[in-house]
């Protein structure tokens, strides 16, 4: 009397053989998939301390002049191009460099120039709150003054003012 030996269907051997090298694959990938988020996370983020803005003579001061700051950023293995409004403002040599973002929601404000119904302002076109070309709340819902950049002037004062990220 033989015995038969049980027959394996290909498609059983076929599940198994996918079923081990999955096995052994998945606890493979962890780091794999970890190095690439690394890559693509903040934490190998650069970019520039400062960047360039405009030259003393075309920042007013009696009033202030819209700027679009624009510089490449690093982030793990891409790079991106990133813009940021602000508006410049001078008194001599000193040079104020204001967000455009309101500080209530983040809505980028605009100039608004003196006329009857008020004052030069920055205003912000979403919930009416208005800020002094200096930056402080002159209506709300913003509590908290526009942020402020901090400004390199150079010696040479024909070159454009350098405005600090940090
Ligand atoms: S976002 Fe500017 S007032 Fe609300």
């Amino acid at each position: 009397m033989s015995e038969q030996e049980p027959i394996e269907s290909p498609g059983r051997r076929g599940f198994l053989e996918t079923a081990t090298a999955a096995l052994i694959a998945i606890p493979m990938l962890g780091p794999l998939l970890g190095s690439i988020g690394c890559m693509v996370s903040g934490s190998s983020r650069e970019e520039p301390d400062e960047v360039p803005a405009l030259p003393l003579s075309e920042i007013p001061e009696d009033s202030v002049q819209r700027h679009t700051l624009s510089y490449k950023r690093r982030v793990g293995a891409f790079s991106e191009t990133v813009e940021r409004v602000v508006f410049l403002s001078r008194k001599g040599n000193e040079v104020t460099c204001l967000s455009a973002e309101c500080t209530h929601l983040g809505c980028s404000v605009r100039f608004v120039a003196e006329s009857d119904k008020g004052p030069a302002r920055l205003q912000c076109p979403c919930h009416g709150g208005a800020f002094s070309l200096d930056g402080q709340v002159l209506s709300s819902p913003p509590a908290r003054p526009l942020n402020r950049y901090a400004v390199r002037v150079p010696s040479d004062t024909s070159k454009p003012v350098m405005i600090e990220l940090a």
